[in-house]
């Protein structure tokens, strides 16, 4: 390979995109690994542009640098590497992140090639490891079953050929994580008002987003969260700020109602931010195509994030706040409820996911290489 733009004999280019033309094309290539499926979640083009070049609220804490693959002048795998300082500093880490990866299949030169030099990138900024498939609000891990099957919200549905790709590239599993769901018969609802009441005799009270006031509740998620994922694998702070931005505008949705808080003693001690089933919204879906009611179709509600802080923890009160917000999904119609990206090691949260009757219904791994040796050895 010579230089940024070389082409080796092959035919094979690694090129960082620029201008606004090829980040739409690099932002475009899911279209032409997914579309064929019956049922994906398209990326966010102009979001993914705006974060690309910059201009996103993560944008002052993380820097960015695109990276393509093309044969023959035809891209065929992208990937995107991150230095997000915000997290090296809150681990005392030296890691390079690399997320946005997809890639055609068959293309294994050309994707070994990206991937290389996407790692010689995060060595050259100093960074002793590399991690893909797992940054805070910019990437999820890769898929490990249900191929080919229309994923949870914001769950990657990768092709199986990827973990060969990053295998190849001498990455090694990091760390496994499971998505539950819960599907909510008249039964289990029951049991779930029983632990709502639980938590209210308990003293604490368990209140939507938009009962307690929506706008404060999103800096009380934000404390909340910062607080108890402190030393949860892969998450780093938030500011409030940024929260502000990237929730406000849904305070007139069914987020608002999902979402829950419980406070005990006058104190925020608990979050929990939950979406409605968004696939008719969001997903690109073919014409004729039923979803199966516990995969999507205005029949999945999702409980994304869930927090306690420490010293409340062990009475009940993620359960309680889990609860509510499942019954309000069922209120509007959802059959399941999905408590989505849970770490296998995470055993307090499995338990709270199983002490709601879930079961584990896909797994994904995040992959990671220490670049203190050479791939391999
Ligand atoms: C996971 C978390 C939200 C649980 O909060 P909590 O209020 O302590 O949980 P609850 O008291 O409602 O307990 C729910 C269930 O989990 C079990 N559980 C909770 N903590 C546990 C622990 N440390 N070990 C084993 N089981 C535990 C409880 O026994 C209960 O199960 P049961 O009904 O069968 O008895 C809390 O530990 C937390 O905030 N952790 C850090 C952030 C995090 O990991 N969030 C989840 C990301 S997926």
């Amino acid at each position: 390979m010579k230089g940024e733009r070389g082409l080796s004999s092959s035919g094979i280019a690694i090129e960082r995109p620029k201008g606004r033309a090829a980040l739409e094309e690099f932002a475009r290539l899911p279209f032409h690994i997914y579309n064929n499926r019956q049922a994906w979640w398209p990326p966010d083009i102009l979001n993914e542009v705006d974060l690309l070049i910059g201009r996103n609220p993560l944008s002052p804490y993380i820097e960015i640098e695109p990276l393509c693959a093309r044969r023959n002048g035809r891209l065929v795998a992208r990937v995107s590497v991150v230095i997000n300082d915000r997290y090296n500093r809150h681990w005392n880490e030296r890691l390079g992140q690399l997320v946005h990866f997809e890639a055609m299949p068959g293309e294994d030169d050309a994707v070994a090639a990206m991937l290389e030099r996407a790692v010689e990138r995060v060595r050259e900024r100093g960074m002793t490891a590399a991690r893909t498939g797992f940054a805070a609000f910019l990437d999820y891990p890769y898929a490990i079953d249900n191929y080919g099957e229309f994923p949870s919200f914001l769950l990657r549905g990768n092709p199986p050929y990827y973990h060969c790709y990053l295998k190849n590239c001498g990455f090694e599993t990091e760390k496994g994580q499971t998505d539950y769901t819960a599907a909510l018969s008249d039964e289990i609802l029951q049991r779930y008002r029983g632990m709502v009441e639980a938590a209210g005799r308990g003293g604490a009270r368990i209140i939507s987003w938009r009962g307690f006031g929506y706008l404060a509740a999103i800096d009380a998620w934000t404390d909340v969260t910062n607080a108890a994922f402190a030393r949860h694998w892969g998450w780093n702070p938030v500011s409030r700020a940024e929260a502000r931005t990237m929730l406000s505008s849904l305070w007139d949705t069914p987020v608002a109602d999902l979402s829950i808080l419980a406070v005990l003693d006058g104190e925020v001690v608990g979050a929990v931010f939950s979406v409605p089933d968004l696939s008719a919204a969001l997903a690109s879906i073919k014409p004729g195509t039923r979803l199966a009611p516990e995969r999507g179709g205005g029949t999945r509600g999702a409980l994304i994030n869930i927090g306690v802080v420490e010293k409340a923890r062990g009475r009940g009160i993620a359960r309680a706040m889990a609860a509510q917000s499942f019954l309000e999904m069922a209120r509007r119609g959802a059959r399941y409820a999905g408590y989505t990206l849970v770490l296998d090691d995470n055993w307090p949260s499995r338990r709270t996911a199983e002490s709601l009757g879930a079961h584990v219904t896909s797994n994904f791994l995040t992959y990671r290489r220490e670049l203190a040796r050479p791939a391999g050895r």
